[in-house]
Protein backbone atom coordinates (compact mmCIF):
# COMPACT_ATOMS: atom_id res chain seq x y z
CA UNK A 1 0.00 0.00 0.00
CA UNK A 2 2.75 2.28 0.81
CA UNK A 3 4.78 1.69 -2.29
CA UNK A 4 1.38 2.36 -4.28
CA UNK A 5 1.03 5.58 -2.58
CA UNK A 6 4.63 6.45 -3.25
CA UNK A 7 4.76 5.88 -7.06
CA UNK A 8 1.08 7.90 -7.02
CA UNK A 9 2.87 10.77 -5.92
CA UNK A 10 6.13 10.24 -8.60
CA UNK A 11 3.62 10.00 -10.94
CA UNK A 12 1.90 12.89 -10.21
CA UNK A 13 5.03 15.17 -9.85
CA UNK A 14 6.15 13.64 -12.76
CA UNK A 15 2.67 15.16 -15.17
CA UNK A 16 2.57 18.44 -13.08
CA UNK A 17 6.70 18.76 -13.74
CA UNK A 18 5.96 17.62 -17.52
CA UNK A 19 2.66 20.50 -17.66
CA UNK A 20 4.96 23.11 -16.34
CA UNK A 21 7.83 22.24 -19.13
CA UNK A 22 5.51 22.08 -21.91
CA UNK A 23 3.70 25.90 -20.86
CA UNK A 24 7.21 27.21 -20.56
CA UNK A 25 7.76 25.91 -23.89
CA UNK A 26 4.26 26.49 -26.21
CA UNK A 27 3.07 28.96 -23.81
CA UNK A 28 2.32 32.42 -24.49
CA UNK A 29 4.86 35.17 -25.75
CA UNK A 30 5.25 38.48 -24.75
CA UNK A 31 5.21 39.50 -28.07
CA UNK A 32 1.71 38.14 -28.13
CA UNK A 33 0.09 39.78 -25.39
CA UNK A 34 -2.57 42.39 -26.31
CA UNK A 35 -0.97 44.94 -23.58
CA UNK A 36 1.44 46.16 -25.83
CA UNK A 37 -0.84 47.05 -28.60
CA UNK A 38 -2.49 50.25 -26.16
CA UNK A 39 1.30 51.87 -25.97
CA UNK A 40 1.00 51.64 -29.92
CA UNK A 41 -1.98 53.05 -31.19
CA UNK A 42 -2.17 56.24 -32.43
CA UNK A 43 -4.21 59.40 -31.19
CA UNK A 44 -7.55 60.20 -32.97
CA UNK A 45 -6.66 63.45 -35.71
CA UNK A 46 -8.31 66.89 -33.61
CA UNK A 47 -11.92 67.19 -34.96
CA UNK A 48 -11.95 69.58 -38.28
CA UNK A 49 -12.19 73.19 -38.06
CA UNK A 50 -10.70 73.28 -34.10
CA UNK A 51 -7.47 74.34 -32.59
CA UNK A 52 -5.97 72.74 -29.68
CA UNK A 53 -5.47 75.08 -26.67
CA UNK A 54 -3.09 74.16 -23.43
CA UNK A 55 -0.27 72.83 -25.63
CA UNK A 56 2.36 71.56 -23.45
CA UNK A 57 5.41 74.39 -23.05
CA UNK A 58 8.33 73.46 -25.33
CA UNK A 59 11.87 73.53 -24.29
CA UNK A 60 13.48 76.29 -25.81
CA UNK A 61 15.70 75.54 -29.18
CA UNK A 62 19.33 75.68 -29.24
CA UNK A 63 18.67 79.32 -31.02
CA UNK A 64 16.28 80.47 -29.12
CA UNK A 65 17.60 79.45 -25.81
CA UNK A 66 19.80 83.10 -25.89
CA UNK A 67 16.38 85.01 -25.48
CA UNK A 68 14.56 83.42 -23.09
CA UNK A 69 14.72 84.61 -19.26
CA UNK A 70 13.42 82.82 -16.23
CA UNK A 71 9.81 84.34 -15.18
CA UNK A 72 9.80 83.12 -11.97
CA UNK A 73 10.80 85.57 -9.31
CA UNK A 74 14.03 85.30 -7.42
CA UNK A 75 12.04 84.83 -3.78
CA UNK A 76 12.92 82.70 -0.61
CA UNK A 77 9.86 81.07 -1.17
CA UNK A 78 9.97 80.00 -4.78
CA UNK A 79 13.94 78.94 -3.51
CA UNK A 80 12.60 76.61 -1.39
CA UNK A 81 9.38 75.20 -3.94
CA UNK A 82 12.38 74.62 -6.62
CA UNK A 83 14.58 72.82 -3.33
CA UNK A 84 11.52 70.34 -2.91
CA UNK A 85 11.72 69.65 -6.68
CA UNK A 86 15.38 69.49 -6.34
CA UNK A 87 15.11 66.98 -4.07
CA UNK A 88 12.23 64.81 -6.10
CA UNK A 89 14.65 64.97 -9.65
CA UNK A 90 18.24 65.66 -9.09
CA UNK A 91 19.44 64.97 -5.94
CA UNK A 92 20.59 61.21 -5.73
CA UNK A 93 22.85 62.14 -8.28
CA UNK A 94 23.86 65.86 -7.78
CA UNK A 95 24.23 65.53 -3.94
CA UNK A 96 22.61 67.23 -1.46
CA UNK A 97 24.64 70.49 -1.85
CA UNK A 98 24.71 70.50 -5.55
CA UNK A 99 28.86 68.79 -5.30
CA UNK A 100 27.85 65.68 -7.72
CA UNK A 101 28.07 63.16 -5.00
CA UNK A 102 25.21 61.73 -4.59
CA UNK A 103 24.73 58.14 -3.96
CA UNK A 104 23.72 57.08 -7.64
CA UNK A 105 25.72 59.85 -9.19
CA UNK A 106 28.95 58.00 -7.75
CA UNK A 107 28.88 55.54 -10.33
CA UNK A 108 28.55 57.77 -13.32
CA UNK A 109 31.06 58.40 -16.08
CA UNK A 110 31.48 61.71 -15.95
CA UNK A 111 30.26 62.18 -12.65
CA UNK A 112 27.58 64.42 -12.39
CA UNK A 113 28.48 68.01 -12.92
CA UNK A 114 29.21 70.17 -9.32
CA UNK A 115 26.10 72.70 -9.51
CA UNK A 116 28.01 75.44 -7.61
CA UNK A 117 30.75 76.22 -10.61
CA UNK A 118 31.60 79.43 -12.52
CA UNK A 119 30.43 77.77 -15.41
CA UNK A 120 27.28 76.83 -14.55
CA UNK A 121 26.68 80.40 -12.94
CA UNK A 122 27.75 81.50 -16.69
CA UNK A 123 24.86 79.91 -18.29
CA UNK A 124 22.08 82.10 -19.24
CA UNK A 125 18.49 81.10 -18.52
CA UNK A 126 17.38 79.28 -21.62
CA UNK A 127 20.65 77.34 -21.79
CA UNK A 128 20.57 76.18 -18.04
CA UNK A 129 17.50 75.20 -18.90
CA UNK A 130 18.00 72.99 -21.79
CA UNK A 131 21.24 71.40 -20.37
CA UNK A 132 19.64 70.60 -17.02
CA UNK A 133 17.47 68.34 -19.03
CA UNK A 134 18.78 67.40 -21.96
CA UNK A 135 22.70 67.55 -20.99
CA UNK A 136 24.84 64.73 -21.43
CA UNK A 137 23.99 62.27 -17.88
CA UNK A 138 20.30 63.26 -18.78
CA UNK A 139 18.80 62.27 -22.48
CA UNK A 140 16.76 61.80 -23.11
CA UNK A 141 14.65 60.64 -19.91
CA UNK A 142 14.62 63.93 -17.84
CA UNK A 143 12.84 65.79 -20.20
CA UNK A 144 10.19 63.58 -20.13
CA UNK A 145 9.98 63.06 -16.12
CA UNK A 146 10.34 67.01 -15.04
CA UNK A 147 6.87 68.74 -16.05
CA UNK A 148 7.16 72.14 -17.56
CA UNK A 149 5.41 73.65 -14.71
CA UNK A 150 8.60 72.68 -12.07
CA UNK A 151 11.38 73.55 -14.49
CA UNK A 152 11.92 77.03 -13.59
CA UNK A 153 11.90 76.63 -10.01
CA UNK A 154 14.56 74.07 -10.42
CA UNK A 155 17.05 76.89 -12.38
CA UNK A 156 16.15 79.09 -9.43
CA UNK A 157 17.33 76.91 -6.74
CA UNK A 158 20.13 75.56 -8.99
CA UNK A 159 21.15 79.38 -9.28
CA UNK A 160 21.14 79.68 -5.39
CA UNK A 161 23.49 76.76 -4.80
CA UNK A 162 26.10 78.08 -5.57
C1 LIG B 1 21.01 60.12 -13.39
C2 LIG B 1 21.84 61.06 -12.73
C3 LIG B 1 21.47 62.53 -12.88
C4 LIG B 1 20.30 63.14 -12.53
C5 LIG B 1 19.04 62.51 -11.95
C6 LIG B 1 20.48 64.53 -12.81
N1 LIG B 1 21.72 64.75 -13.32
FE1 LIG B 1 22.47 66.55 -13.91
N2 LIG B 1 24.16 65.64 -14.59
C7 LIG B 1 24.39 64.28 -14.52
C8 LIG B 1 25.61 63.98 -15.26
C9 LIG B 1 26.22 62.59 -15.42
C10 LIG B 1 26.07 65.20 -15.80
C11 LIG B 1 27.22 65.39 -16.76
C12 LIG B 1 28.48 65.91 -16.18
C13 LIG B 1 29.48 66.17 -17.29
O1 LIG B 1 29.13 66.10 -18.46
O2 LIG B 1 30.60 66.45 -16.94
C14 LIG B 1 25.13 66.23 -15.34
C15 LIG B 1 25.27 67.57 -15.64
C16 LIG B 1 24.39 68.55 -15.19
C17 LIG B 1 24.53 69.97 -15.46
C18 LIG B 1 25.64 70.62 -16.24
C19 LIG B 1 25.31 70.60 -17.70
C20 LIG B 1 26.40 71.20 -18.54
O3 LIG B 1 26.09 71.72 -19.60
O4 LIG B 1 27.56 71.18 -18.12
C21 LIG B 1 23.48 70.60 -14.87
C22 LIG B 1 23.18 72.08 -14.85
C23 LIG B 1 22.66 69.56 -14.25
N3 LIG B 1 23.24 68.35 -14.47
C24 LIG B 1 21.50 69.82 -13.55
C25 LIG B 1 20.64 68.82 -13.12
C26 LIG B 1 19.34 69.08 -12.52
C27 LIG B 1 18.77 70.46 -12.23
C28 LIG B 1 18.78 67.86 -12.27
C29 LIG B 1 17.40 67.57 -11.72
C30 LIG B 1 16.31 68.11 -12.48
C31 LIG B 1 19.72 66.84 -12.70
N4 LIG B 1 20.83 67.47 -13.20
C32 LIG B 1 19.52 65.49 -12.56
C33 LIG B 1 23.63 63.35 -13.87
C34 LIG B 1 22.36 63.55 -13.39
Amino acid sequence: MKKLFAALVIVAGMIVAGLFCLVLYKGPRMTVQHHFRAYQTVQPPPVEGTVPVNLPEQLPTEESAATVRNPLPDTAENRQRGRVYYDYYCVFCHGKKGAGNGPVGESYMPAPADLRSQRIANYRDGDLLRNMLLGIGHEPVLERVVPPKHRWYLVLYVRSLK
